[in-house]
């Protein structure tokens, strides 16, 4: 094919030559007709070994020769994709290329215009960024497994701390039963009364709309309301009749010692509490302080009524047994004088409801 006229080329080559990307004329044969410098440059070779020679020579594979020909016969098609220059070395360079006729009429539409423009800048960036993308998803994977490790090492600790707060926990109210029971054992009934006494508070509390975890404090600390009884002589204790002056006093120091003797550990506060003012009435008749209404804890405020529901129906040398309707009147009856008329609610609402009933038979 005859080379365009000098006219309408030279112009095209400067504009060619100035560009910053590879560029090469090419004709309807595969014929290179020019090749820019930047061209040459990635192909390793000189503008006159590039100048005549056919696109295709420059390839040995056989699928380059089968792209080279689909171009060619759809020679006034434009096009745009991915392919690779043979670079100096046989290495392949990846390019993008871009082929467009150079006009319509003759001579110039015999002539396509190909730029070339280097990935390989691009394709390393490619490369270098999924290889970072890897190290981060091996961290990745990495951290979210020490994390998991970790999760599963907190877990592991939070149950042992359970389980030792468990084992403390349960250590310390066989130590309060054993404390209660060595008190109680001066008295004429054993561990089974603190027992009672525990449940009833638990219950009562509950029913005054208290949260479990305070209403089994309350139960816990009732336990050794009577742990003073350790100072009290026997003779008193155990006297069949009524008591006189002097050991009434004596008997009522209980409630004093009692609060002494327990801790000041912040586990007994409430224990404190019930142990001193356990015979604290509503009306402020009680002892030892003579405290009234509101004045006196809640806890010990439950006990008393607890305690003395359990006296009233518990045998003693010098009585028997009152029937439970017999001691829930009696009850009901010193609602503001003995008791705080809200435990006495509570009490009545349970007894009621058949729900006031001793530890065993619950079971
Ligand atoms: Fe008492």
């Amino acid at each position: 094919m005859p080379p365009p006229a000098a006219s309408s080329f030279n112009g095209l080559i400067e504009l060619l030559d100035a560009l910053n990307c590879g560029a090469f004329l090419i004709d309807r044969s595969g014929r290179i007709e020019h090749a820019n410098d930047r061209l040459c440059q990635m192909l390793g070779l000189n503008r006159p070994q590039v100048i005549g020679r056919s696109a295709e020579s420059f390839y040995d594979a056989p699928d380059a020769a089968e792209y080279i020909h689909s171009r060619l016969a759809n020679f006034e098609e434009p096009y745009e994709g991915e392919f690779h220059l043979p670079g100096p070395d046989k290495n392949k360079i990846p390019v993008i290329m871009s082929g467009r006729p150079l006009g319509t009429e003759p001579p110039l539409s015999n002539y396509r215009l190909v730029t070339v423009i280097d990935l390989t800048g691009q394709k390393a960036a490619e490369a270098q960024a999924q290889e970072e993308y890897e190290v981060i998803s091996r961290l990745s994977d990495t951290v979210l497994a020490q994390a998991l490790e970790l999760k599963r090492y907190n877990q592991k600790l939070e149950e042992k701390v359970r389980e030792r707060t468990r084992e403390l926990h349960d250590a310390n109210m066989e130590a309060i039963y054993m404390l209660a029971v060595a008190s109680e054992a001066k008295d004429v009934d054993t561990g089974a009364h603190v027992r009672r006494i525990e449940h009833y508070t638990t219950l009562l509390a509950r029913q005054l709309g208290l949260p479990d975890h305070v209403a089994e404090e309350f139960g816990y600390s009732s336990i050794l309301h009577d742990v003073g009884k350790m100072v009290v002589p026997d003779h008193i204790l155990k006297k069949p009749g009524p008591l006189d002056m002097a050991e009434r006093e004596a008997m009522q120091l209980h409630c004093i010692a009692g609060e002494r003797i327990l801790s000041q550990k912040p586990f007994f506060a409430t224990a404190r509490q019930i142990a001193r003012s356990h015979h604290e009435n509503w009306d402020g008749s009680g002892y030892p302080d003579g405290l009234l209404g509101e004045a006196i804890p809640l806890p010990a405020r439950i006990v008393h009524l607890a305690d003395i529901y359990d006296a009233l129906t518990s045998e003693r040398v010098y009585k028997a047994s009152w029937t439970p309707q017999m001691a829930t009147e009696t009850i009901y009856k010193a609602g503001g004088s003995l008791f705080d008329p809200n435990v006495v609610t509570a009490f009545r609402t349970l007894h009621e409801s058949g729900q006031f009933t001793p530890p065993h038979a619950q079971d």
